[in-house]
This record gives structure tokens, C-alpha cells and sequence, in this order.
């Protein structure tokens, strides 16, 4: 098949398929045609630095052969087999994320994604603890499938609903624009007593599970103050609620540990990961659980079951993956270039007014622009519509035509590279994301 121009694929996308979140006509994609390391290209040739790891999930960086290998092995010896079966590659990557999970966390359910891992997060949870009430977070982002969506607190439940029922939620630990502790020099984690009043209301005799994303992603890499998730897990312990870690996002390094909890030692009881896990190679997720939970399934039912469920491709891509974090170090690698990222960023924010906040742990973060930083007005309102966007439209458009992809959402971008990034690299593109502030710094208003 001849390769087709740039124009042209975008052409045969936009006429035959739909694309996410997004109503179609505007819509303008980048016709990718190749990518490697911490770079990807056009058809046209143009390079792009990946800063958002595409979905923050290609966290080993694109093209590494030893992932490419792993899986045209697999593929070659066996494909797929349905998952009533055992295989070699689905046992091992069972033991390897038992080693490399924190705590008693043991077993593990192959899905296809994160949102599937939710899904069969709370179902489980539900089905060992007997109640069905499940506690989320308002600032969170869980995946697009029904129960998911419900989970999710951010507004792109709304057009979904109405979802499944019993999910309720609560507010988040986001200091910079904390009702609690906003003002105060320390936080107090009234948003624990908050949340400790709502499992009071909502009863504790009919909450299963509360769900929480350690440090929020999408919704603004939220770093939870230190003794917040150490009060969480005490408060779900003490009501007999089980803690569920959606670890999809800031999981296998992200924030510069294995998983995010690491950072507060503090182990859930059930655990959602996906992206990171195979790096994007190939389709895949996992709902781990603790080892009293797998028991439990000794002798009751797992009322859940999929297809695809640890696909052999998926299994031998993960353990490649997981193995290359391993080789080239990049756990402790994405704690030391994190480092570097949290200093460039707060030159930014010296240098720039419209950078209100910057926030980051490890290669996770977020620099949130605002109108002022007194009263904290946002550059563009929470939740802007495409034609409310103003200087952040500007601020995509100045990323895009420079070279650099990331995602630009309602005020805030993200910074959030493959963890395999140099610090050249990193400099390179931060150089671009000063330039692009330039922008925003214009509707500054004192
Ligand atoms: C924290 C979190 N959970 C779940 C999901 C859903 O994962 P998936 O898109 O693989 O279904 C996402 C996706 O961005 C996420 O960020």
C-alpha cells in the first residue's frame, strides 16, 4: 500500500472515524507516522517533542526494540488464547507485579485498560465487602466506561450520566485553591474530617470502596499533602471500607516510585493500573488485589470475565516493559530528572506572573496559569468551552506550530515526558514552554 500524504490521512480519519471528547468538524489531528525515543513525526517530517508521554502512558519512551521484540516473539509462539487458560507469560507477569506492588497486594485481573480495571475494581470490591455504596473524589478523571464515568468526579461525567448508582463524592486535598486550608501557611487536612463526615452520613454499613486516584492526573496533578493518604487509609480501616489505589496514571514510575502510594508507604487494598504497565505497546490494564481479597475468590465466584483478558501480546509486552524499567533504571531516573523539572519550573514561575502554580512529582506535572496570582482568577474559566479558551488557544497553537505536543486543559498544561528523557532534551522543550508563557503572561491583569 502506498503511503499516504498527510492531508490524506487526515482526510480518511476525519470521513470514516470518530474522534474522542471532541465535537468532529473543528477537530484537527496530527497524522503521526513514526515516533522514537522521546520524539514523534508527522508525514510531513515535522518533529514533536512528546511532553505529555501521548496519554501519560508511553513512559519507557516510543520504540524500544526490546518491547517490539518481546511482542513479535509472543505473537509468533502464541497470539492469544481465550483466558480460561494458563500461559507462560500470563503467570509471570502475575509474579511480577505481586514483586513490584507494595504490601500484600498478590493477585492480579487482566483487563484491557484502565477503565475496565475500575470497573472491576469496584465490581469486586462490592462483591467481597456485600454493600455497594463507593466514594470518589469530585477532581478525578477514572475512564469512560459506565461505571467509570460515574466514578469520575471531573465534567465529563455530565453529558454520561445517568450512571451506575451508589457512587457519591467527596472533595479533594488541592491546596492551591483550598476552601480548608488555602489561606493557612500549613494545611490542616480538614479534608479528611470531610470526608470522615460523609462516610457518617452515607452510612458505613453500606460503602464498599473508596476509590481515589493517588495523585491526581488530568485534574491537575494534585500532590496530596503528607498524612493524607496515611488518614485515608486509616478512616476506610476503621469503617471497614476498602481502599482502591487507581494507580493507571501515576503508576510504574511516573512520579518517581514504582507506584504513587509508595511515596507515603501506605498499601489499598485494591489496585487499578494500566498505561504504564506495557508503555502503550499493546492494549492493556490489571485490577490487583490484596491477598485477602484473592482469597476470598477461593471460594466464591469472580461474577467478571473479558475476551481479551490477559492477552498473551499484552502479558509478554508488559514484562518486556516492566523489564526495561528495571535495565535502564528509570524509576530512579525519573526521580532525578524530577528534580531538575520542579526547579526549571519554578524559574518559570519566577519569571512569568500568569504561572499561578506549578506542581510536580517526579515527571508528573502541571503549571496552572491565572489572570492574577492574588486572587487566583484563572487564565480561562474551569471547564472553558473551545470558544472560551482565549490565550490558552494560543498557548496550544504556540506548542504546536514549535514542535511540542502536550495537553493544554481549560488553564493548565501539562509537563509530563517519557521517563527516558535527557536533561538536554527536557531543557530543549522547557525552552519552548518559556516562550509559550509569554503568551499568557499578556492577560495578566494587576
Ligand atoms: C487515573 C485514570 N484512571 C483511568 C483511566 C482510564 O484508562 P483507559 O483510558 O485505559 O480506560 C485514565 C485515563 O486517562 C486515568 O487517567
Amino acid at each position: 500500500m502506498p503511503n499516504l500524504s498527510a492531508a490524506e490521512i487526515v482526510r480518511l480519519n476525519k470521513e470514516y472515524t470518530l474522534f474522542e471528547w471532541s465535537a468532529q468538524a473543528a477537530f484537527n489531528p496530527i497524522p503521526i507516522t513514526r515516533a522514537q525515543g522521546v520524539f514523534f513525526w508527522d508525514a510531513d517530517g515535522k518533529r514533536y517533542f512528546d511532553f505529555n508521554s501521548q496519554l501519560m502512558n508511553v513512559n519507557i519512551g516510543h520504540g524500544d526494540q526490546r518491547v517490539i521484540k518481546a511482542i513479535q516473539d509472543q505473537a509468533a509462539k502464541l497470539a492469544y488464547v481465550n483466558p480460561y487458560h494458563a500461559t507462560e507469560v500470563r503467570g509471570r507477569l502475575g509474579e511480577m507485579l505481586a514483586e513490584i506492588t507494595p504490601g500484600n497486594l498478590k493477585k492480579s485481573f487482566f483487563t484491557n485498560g484502565g477503565a475496565e480495571a475500575n470497573e472491576n475494581a469496584i465490581k469486586i470490591a462490592r462483591l467481597v465487602t456485600g454493600k455497594h455504596k463507593i466514594i470518589a473524589r469530585y477532581r478525578s478523571f477514572h475512564g469512560a466506561t459506565s461505571g467509570a464515568m460515574t466514578l469520575t468526579g471531573d465534567p465529563r461525567r455530565w453529558p454520561n450520566e445517568p450512571g451506575i448508582p451508589g457512587v457519591v463524592h467527596v472533595l479533594d486535598p488541592y491546596r492551591y485553591r483550598c476552601r480548608w486550608c488555602g489561606d493557612l501557611p500549613k494545611c490542616n487536612l480538614n479534608c479528611l474530617n470531610h470526608v470522615e463526615d460523609v462516610i457518617q452520613f452515607e452510612g458505613p454499613n453500606t460503602i464498599a470502596a473508596m476509590i481515589i486516584e493517588p495523585v491526581t492526573g488530568t485534574n491537575g496533578v494534585i500532590v496530596p499533602p503528607d498524612g493524607y493518604l496515611q488518614g485515608l487509609r486509616e478512616l476506610c480501616t476503621k469503617y471497614g471500607i476498602l481502599l482502591i489505589a487507581d494507580e493507571v496514571m501515576s503508576g510504574f514510575g511516573r512520579t518517581g516510585e514504582w507506584f504513587a502510594v509508595n511515596h507515603w508507604n501506605v498499601t489499598p487494598d485494591i489496585m487499578s493500573v494500566a498505561k504504564g504497565l506495557t508503555s502503550g505497546y499493546v492494549a492493556m490494564g490489571a485490577t490487583i488485589v490484596s491477598e485477602p481479597i484473592a482469597q476470598y475468590f477461593d471460594d466464591h465466584v469472580l461474577w467478571g470475565g473479558l475476551t481479551y483478558g490477559a492477552h498473551a501480546l499484552g502479558c509478554a509486552a508488559a514484562i518486556a516493559t516492566i523489564n526495561v524499567y528495571k535495565e535502564d533504571r528509570l524509576i530512579e531516573r525519573a526521580k532525578e530528572m524530577g528534580k531538575i523539572l520542579a526547579q526549571e519550573l519554578e524559574k518559570l514561575k519566577a519569571k512569568h506572573p500568569s504561572v499561578g502554580d506549578a506542581r510536580s512529582i517526579g515527571l508528573f506535572s502541571l503549571v496552572e496559569t491565572v489572570r492574577n496570582r492574588k486572587t487566583r482568577e484563572p487564565m480561562v474559566p474551569f471547564n472553558a468551552r473551545a470558544d472560551q479558551m482565549g490565550p490558552m488557544a494560543l498557548v496550544s497553537k504556540f506548542f504546536r506550530e514549535n514542535g511540542l505536543y502536550t495537553f493544554v486543559r481549560w488553564n493548565n498544561f501539562f509537563v509530563n515526558p517519557p521517563l527516558c528523557i535527557t536533561k538536554e532534551e527536557l531543557l530543549e522543550g522547557l525552552a519552548i514552554v518559556d516562550r509559550a508563557l509569554e503568551i499568557t503572561d499578556d492577560s495578566v491583569v494587576e
